[in-house]
């Protein structure tokens, strides 16, 4: 099993992030950032999932920055609720955040850790910052997948997707890295659109975790209908997890990826350049071979395209299904 650790600020999808990271890798810790919701409620919200998964014993919570580096918080209420992660009514946790920061966290687990996988579906915050406090940590993770940033269209603006609009500053520090980048951005989150059919049958599972994912599906298909005129709730960050637990399930082309940190209308744009690929668009147009070299910087980054969502929801079933 791959060695994780799952930046996170749940948040409805980051919920189902967790869900799957905790039954198919070795979680290594879960380290929270403020985005969704304020640093204190998410990372409450994290281990309340935790306990309903029954894993809050072996998997620490550790809580990172309150705020992003330069520019204020943002925070999504209309998607996520008051708490970050309304709808399903969970008992108050038991378990305690750890004391360790989390930037303290990843440093260490990373410096003595070989192989370690970065999965981080918030603001990259934390992970800027361990990268400013131990440079090297950048040549020892495998890789970061992230759930930020578009191949194509925002959501937050027309340019710019939540998790990167939050905290431009730290996605550039962690897209001129050097780390290899799996960047699931919201052109293929997109495709990840969970409607009532879903809910019916995470109901009929009936463990205690798929009727979590249930009560969650629910208010978040609410909230992505009034507050963004969605067909259903997209589920993000479950997209990254799934990613590294089964690769297979996402179509990626290697691409050089930067971030505008100063357009009056750009700013939090994840600037992708595929002009080596065959089709002008590769998310309509999609040609899986690149045909020429690469016109401007090598790629530092893998650019997902395409999810194969029937494969995503078994995956997603089996896994409540298992949870006993
Ligand atoms: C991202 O923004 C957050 O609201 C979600 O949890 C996800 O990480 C989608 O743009
Ligand atoms: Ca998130």
């Amino acid at each position: 099993t791959k060695k994780v650790i799952l930046d996170c600020d749940p948040g409805h999808d980051d919920a189902f992030a967790i869900m799957l990271a905790v039954q198919h890798l070795d979680v290594l810790g879960i380290t929270t950032i403020g985005g969704n919701c304020t640093l204190e409620n998410v990372t409450r919200n994290a281990i309340k999932v935790l306990e309903v998964l029954g894993a809050a014993d072996r998997i620490g919570v550790y809580p990172g920055h309150s705020r992003p580096l330069v520019a204020p918080l943002v925070t999504a209420p209309q998607f996520h609720g008051e708490t970050g992660l309304d709808g399903p009514v969970l008992p108050e946790p038991t378990h305690a955040p750890q004391n360790k920061h989390a930037v303290d966290f990843i440093v260490d687990t990373v410096m003595s850790t070989d192989d370690v996988t970065l999965i981080a579906t918030g603001p990259l915050t934390n992970i800027a910052s361990a990268l400013n406090r131990e440079p090297r940590i950048a040549d020892r993770v495998k890789e970061i997948c992230i759930m930020g940033g578009s191949v194509t269209f925002g959501n937050w603006t027309p340019a710019a997707e939540f998790n990167i609009y939050v905290d431009p500053e730290a996605a550039y520090r962690v897209f001129h890295s050097g780390i290899h980048v799996k960047m699931a951005g919201v052109n293929l989150t997109r495709q990840c659109c969970l409607r009532t059919e879903q809910v019916v049958e995470f109901r009929k599972i009936g463990t205690k975790a798929a009727n979590l994912a249930a009560d969650l599906t629910e208010f978040f298909i609410g909230t992505s209908a009034s507050a963004a005129a969605l067909a259903g709730a997209n589920m993000h960050d479950a997209c990254a997890a799934a990613w590294i637990v089964n690769p297979a399930l996402i179509t990626a082309v290697p691409m050089h990826i930067d971030v505008e940190l100063h357009g009056a209308l750009t700013r939090g744009m994840t600037v992708c350049d595929y002009r080596h690929l065959r089709g002008s668009n590769p998310a309509v147009d999609l040609e899986r071979t690149p045909t020429m070299s690469v016109r401007g910087e090598q790629p530092n980054a893998e650019g997902a395209l395409e999810l194969d969502f029937p494969g995503f929801m078994n995956l997603l079933y089996r896994t409540l299904r298992d949870y006993r």
